[in-house]
């Protein structure tokens, strides 16, 4: 056979396989809703209601990850989401331009909120913070070096809210029986799990490595654990998940209504959320996931970029056309009060 017949019958092959069936035809990125929508609890397992594991902290991964992981660990959002009040010497002028809070000022141990809003919040206890009612909103430009913001709210301490409502997302490894947390801030161990020490030998033994990071479904529930933030836990009532351990299916025992992924009342900042969370947990759309998008260490979005067009993307930009234009949202959450 020579040559060109050759090409020939290859490039015949190729066109003609998918039409046979032997190659699937590639799936439409960001799918519509699936013919067949599947049972997001279906796979794996999960651990509601089993104690916290014995994990590896931070700062012990940090003594190995210093060098490539601790700058921009400092600066991270989820390292910084509740904090020692004097990691934010900053905000300290701020705590007496009213009175009434001035008078909360001395008791105060810890900050909650990195970005936009800041909550007070007093150690009470093992595992546990008062939270006060009183709320900072900074402005929305954040270049300012000077912090200015203000306040609303009621200068009261509520010793219940935060194991309730506030430690699943905003802590970590909270006992399903008291509610207490083992670590304040978000350590490693929510997102990487329960890390074994032989990864240093074995990297795909850990969430995350460049050799585990492929699974969209186990990655979206990673994410999802603190991200949909109108869920409930079947087993505990509460709004965060209960001992959700990276690996686990969340579904399996929070509950969550996906049709907010076409709520257009919700702001786009949530939405896109809801919305690639369905495509992967009920369409079984794996094509696109958050970390196609989102580069967590470091904080960036220059990824999204060079992800084809698909129907998510009009969360925020134009259905067609160019990307230049972005569509402004505000965030907001009714379980977080703001
Ligand atoms: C189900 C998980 C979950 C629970 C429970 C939860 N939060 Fe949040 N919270 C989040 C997530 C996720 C964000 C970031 C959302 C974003 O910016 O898109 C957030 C953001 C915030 C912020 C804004 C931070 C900033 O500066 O932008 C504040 C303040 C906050 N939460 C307070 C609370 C309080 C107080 C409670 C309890 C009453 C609470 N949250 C309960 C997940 C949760
Ligand atoms: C909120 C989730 C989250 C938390 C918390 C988190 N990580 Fe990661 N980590 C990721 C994701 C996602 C990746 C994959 C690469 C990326 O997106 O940055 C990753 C990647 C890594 C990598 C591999 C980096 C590479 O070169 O690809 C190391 C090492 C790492 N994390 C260590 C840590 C350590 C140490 C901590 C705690 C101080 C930590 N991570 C906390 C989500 C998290
Ligand atoms: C005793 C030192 C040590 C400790 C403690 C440690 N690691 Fe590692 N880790 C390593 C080494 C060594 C590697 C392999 C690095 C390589 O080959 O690039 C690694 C690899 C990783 C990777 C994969 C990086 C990649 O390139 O894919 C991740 C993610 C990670 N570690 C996270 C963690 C987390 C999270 C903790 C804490 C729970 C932790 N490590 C604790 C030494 C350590
Ligand atoms: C254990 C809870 C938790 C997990 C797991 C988690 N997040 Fe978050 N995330 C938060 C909270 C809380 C905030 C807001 C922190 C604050 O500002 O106080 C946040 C903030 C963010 C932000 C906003 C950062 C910014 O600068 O605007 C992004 C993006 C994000 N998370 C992506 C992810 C991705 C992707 C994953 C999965 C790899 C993930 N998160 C896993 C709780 C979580
Ligand atoms: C198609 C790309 C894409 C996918 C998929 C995606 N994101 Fe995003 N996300 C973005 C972009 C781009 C932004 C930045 C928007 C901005 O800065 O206005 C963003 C913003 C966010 C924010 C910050 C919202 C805010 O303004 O406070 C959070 C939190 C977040 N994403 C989490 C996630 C999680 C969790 C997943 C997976 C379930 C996910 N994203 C999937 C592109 C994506
Ligand atoms: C959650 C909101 C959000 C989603 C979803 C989103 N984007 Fe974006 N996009 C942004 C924001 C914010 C910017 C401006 C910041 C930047 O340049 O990254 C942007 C910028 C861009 C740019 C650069 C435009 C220019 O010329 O300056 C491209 C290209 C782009 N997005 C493509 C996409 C694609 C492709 C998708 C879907 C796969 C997508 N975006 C989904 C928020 C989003």
């Amino acid at each position: 056979m020579n040559n060109r017949i050759l090409k020939r019958l290859l490039l015949v092959t190729v066109l003609l396989l998918p039409a046979v069936g032997l190659v699937p035809l590639a799936p439409g990125r960001g799918q519509e809703p699936a013919a067949k929508p599947r049972d997001p609890a279906a796979w794996g397992g999960n651990h509601a209601g089993q104690p916290v594991p014995e994990y590896v902290q931070g700062d012990e991964c940090l003594f190995c990850h210093r060098n490539e992981i601790g700058p921009s660990w400092v600066k991270d959002p989820h390292a910084l989401t509740v904090r020692y009040r004097e990691a934010s010497p900053e905000v300290e002028a701020l705590l007496t331009a009213r009175p009434d809070i001035a008078k909360l000022a001395p008791e105060v141990t810890h900050y909650l909120g990195s970005r936009h809003f800041l909550r007070l919040l007093k150690k009470d206890g093992y595992g546990k913070f008062a939270l006060a009612s009183v709320q900072l909103q900074f402005p929305a430009d954040r270049q300012n070096a000077t912090r200015t913001g203000t306040w609303s709210g009621s200068p009261t301490w509520d010793r219940q809210t935060f194991a309730i409502r506030c430690a699943g997302c905003h802590s970590t490894g909270i006992d399903p029986e008291n509610r207490t947390f083992s670590g304040f801030g978000l350590d490693c161990y929510t997102c990487h799990g329960n890390v074994d020490l032989d990864h240093t030998k074995d990297k795909s033994l850990v969430w995350f490595s460049k050799k585990r990071r492929s699974d969209a479904k186990a990655i979206t529930s990673i994410c999802a654990q603190c991200h949909l933030r109108e869920g409930k836990s079947q087993s505990t009532g509460l709004p965060y998940p209960n001992n959700f351990i990276a690996g686990d299916n969340l579904f399996q025992d929070f509950k969550v209504d996906f049709a907010r992924a076409d709520d257009p009342s919700l702001n786009a900042g949530d939405r896109h959320i809801w919305r690639n969370v369905r495509d992967v947990a009920v369409n079984g759309d794996e094509s696109i996931a958050c970390l196609s998008c989102h580069q967590l260490h470091g904080d960036s979005i220059q990824k999204h970029r060079r992800v084809l067009r698909a129907p998510i993307c009009s969360e925020c930009h134009a259905a067609e056309g160019s990307f230049k234009e972005v569509r402004q949202y505000t965030v907001s959450s009714p379980l977080c009060g703001y």
